[in-house]
């Protein structure tokens, strides 16, 4: 990690305040939780490339649901790491604002044993929740097995996870508020993601458009590389860390 990289990082935070945090899912590997793409992602497996399609809904509906239930399950064995703990922690240095591609809820359990929330925006919604494919009912349940096609209660519709599939639209607000917050941005950091599937991806672009630093986060060069100003070639378990702790100093 060159630690003159935390360093210029840190000096930037300090002096500008409004910061949208563009978070994917490297943020959540060091408690366990695998990434989509690279040496050890998801997608060597093609299967779930169709798995995570709003099409096999309708064309393998049983698998698809015992699968995101297989990934509701692993939720209760994760934790926050230190990555999710110091990012909740930074929240607090000033007006920052956290558009997360992960589907995991590391960063509220974090945010819980810190004692605050800050703004955190799911893009791609969430595996707490449950919503109904018709009605759109939606609420957290994470006792409910969808690998037994339970029905809504409310119009008999099936539900499935409250997760953004391909071929579905990001949540509405979520979307907004993110655009917004990449617009007003002073600093954007950019950790654990490829910068591969947009909109989310377009995020870090439109603040760089509109005057904001970018600071990226990641082990590997990404497709956000180069428009950033700051790369951190560093694990978000390590580089977070020392990011708070180099911001922290006065
Ligand atoms: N710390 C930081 N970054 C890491 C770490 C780590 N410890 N380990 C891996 N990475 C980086 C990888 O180098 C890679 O750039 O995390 C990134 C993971 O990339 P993807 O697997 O493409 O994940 P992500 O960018 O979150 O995918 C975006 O694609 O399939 C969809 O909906 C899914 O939200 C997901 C979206």
């Amino acid at each position: 990690m060159s630690q003159s990289a935390i360093e210029r990082a840190a000096d930037v935070l300090r002096d500008h305040p409004r910061v949208l945090v563009c978070v994917g899912s490297g943020l959540s590997v060091e408690s366990g939780v695998p990434t989509f793409r690279g040496a050890d992602g998801m997608f060597r497996d093609p299967e779930i490339a169709t798995l995570t399609h709003v099409s096999t809904f309708d064309s393998d509906r049983e698998r698809m649901m015992r699968w995101y239930q297989e990934r509701r399950d692993k939720l209760h064995t994760i934790d926050p790491n230190p990555g999710h703990h110091s990012l909740v922690q930074l929240t607090q240095t000033g007006e920052y604002t956290i558009a997360t591609q992960n589907v995991d809820h590391l960063l509220e359990a974090a945010s819980d044993e810190a004692g605050f929330r800050p703004s955190i925006y799911h893009l791609h919604g969430s595996l707490l929740e449950v919503r109904c494919h018709d009605c759109g009912h939606t609420f957290e349940d994470l006792t409910l097995d969808l690998g037994e096609l339970p029905t809504c209660e409310r119009c008999g519709g099936p539900l499935r996870p409250g997760v953004v599939w391909f071929g579905e639209s990001l949540p509405v607000d979520a979307l907004h508020r993110s655009n917004r917050a990449a617009r007003n941005a002073d600093v954007c950091i950019v950790v654990g993601t490829s910068g591969l599937v947009h909109p989310a991806a377009a995020l870090p672009d439109i603040a760089r458009r509109h005057g904001a630093t970018l600071i990226e986060i990641n082990p590997n060069e990404t497709a956000l590389s180069d428009i950033c100003h700051i790369l951190i070639r560093d694990k978000a378990g390590t580089a977070l860390p020392a990011l708070l702790k180099e911001v922290r100093r006065s």
